[in-house]
């Protein structure tokens, strides 16, 4: 029931979602629901049944404070705390990448892969820039026999990711390491024992950084960042995963839409020791995935 002098949720929305139209940010109603979900600790359904719910003035003047800088251009999940991947929920605060629907495609390689595995012995898995460990935590929760390496330059991504892993109870199935990709994993003694080598590295062309969209600005450069051409990450993992991958062990890298030829390229200096690449689209048709194995 609405107080006297108290706005009520649904008036709440209803100005949020025309202010967020008016500045042009993508589902505006949904935005405005799921900030309100947050603040006011209800679920949205909640919103539309029976009377409508009064919201305090302090909770009413931070709703519209959160609006308005999702409005500038601050990431949703950056406002709520929180983002789906895979059917998960994570745990994502400012400073740690948001992972992407794209991604999604990646670890669906990962667990078509692993389920073969799988059936014969419990598959070793290395992910490197965890990020959230939204790819380790999918990976874990799908494949129940799966032990996976979780690595992050970021001490703060390292710090989240083990919260999702505890948060989605897969702890015990991912051990988090920080340092730069495969260093941590010197005297871990899985020199060419290993299953499967994902990663989504950053990617994006250093001179394309300051074209991103404001939203996107908003995440760490050294999370996006690929270097003069994009590549830096894929010329140190690719023949650097020979050391740590059994014969016949994966390789599944995320890539740029239009790094498929040359990441394929850099494979391909290392021909005699890695199967023909395969490339995957994402939903939208655009080359997403690169995927070769140890001969
Ligand atoms: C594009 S994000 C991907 C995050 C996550 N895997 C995902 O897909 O949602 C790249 C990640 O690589 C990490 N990173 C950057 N440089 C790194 C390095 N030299 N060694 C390990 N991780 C690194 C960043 O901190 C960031 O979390």
């Amino acid at each position: 029931m609405t107080k006297l002098h108290e706005p009520g949720v649904r008036t709440l929305i209803k100005w949020a979602t025309c202010y967020l139209k008016s500045k042009k940010i993508d589902s505006p109603r949904l935005t405005a629901e799921l900030i309100a979900e947050k603040i006011i600790g209800r679920k949205r359904v909640w919103f539309y049944i029976g009377s409508e719910i009064s919201v305090d003035k302090k909770k009413a003047s931070l709703f519209k404070r959160e609006i308005r800088r999702r409005a500038r251009g601050v990431p949703l999940a950056y406002i709520t705390g929180e983002q789906q991947f895979m059917g998960y929920k994570f745990f994502i605060p400012p400073g740690v990448y948001i992972p992407r629907a794209d991604t999604e495609v990646v670890v669906e390689k990962c667990i078509e892969i692993l389920n073969r595995i799988a059936n014969h012995h419990s598959p070793i898995v290395i992910d490197l820039g965890t990020g959230s460990g939204s790819i380790a935590v999918s990976i874990a929760k799908k494949i129940k026999n799966a032990f996976v390496y979780a690595i992050d330059i970021s001490s703060l991504a390292i710090k989240v990711a083990k919260y999702n892993a505890k948060s989605n109870k897969v702890q015990k199935r991912i051990e988090f390491l920080l340092g730069d990709l495969f260093l941590p994993l010197e005297f871990k003694n899985l020199e060419n024992r290993v299953d499967l080598i994902v990663s989504n590295p950053p990617y994006i062309e250093r001179k394309q950084m300051r074209f991103l969209p404001p939203e996107v600005k908003k995440e760490p450069d050294f999370a996006l960042n690929g270097g003069k051409e994009g590549l830096n990450f894929y010329k140190r993992i690719i023949p650097e995963s020979l050391k740590w991958l059994k014969k016949g062990g994966n390789l599944v890298l995320e890539i740029g839409y239009n790094q498929a030829d040359k990441v394929k390229k850099i494979v391909e200096t290392k021909k005699n020791l890695f199967t023909p690449v395969q490339i995957i689209n994402d939903l939208n048709g655009n080359p997403r995935v690169v995927v070769t194995s140890k001969k």
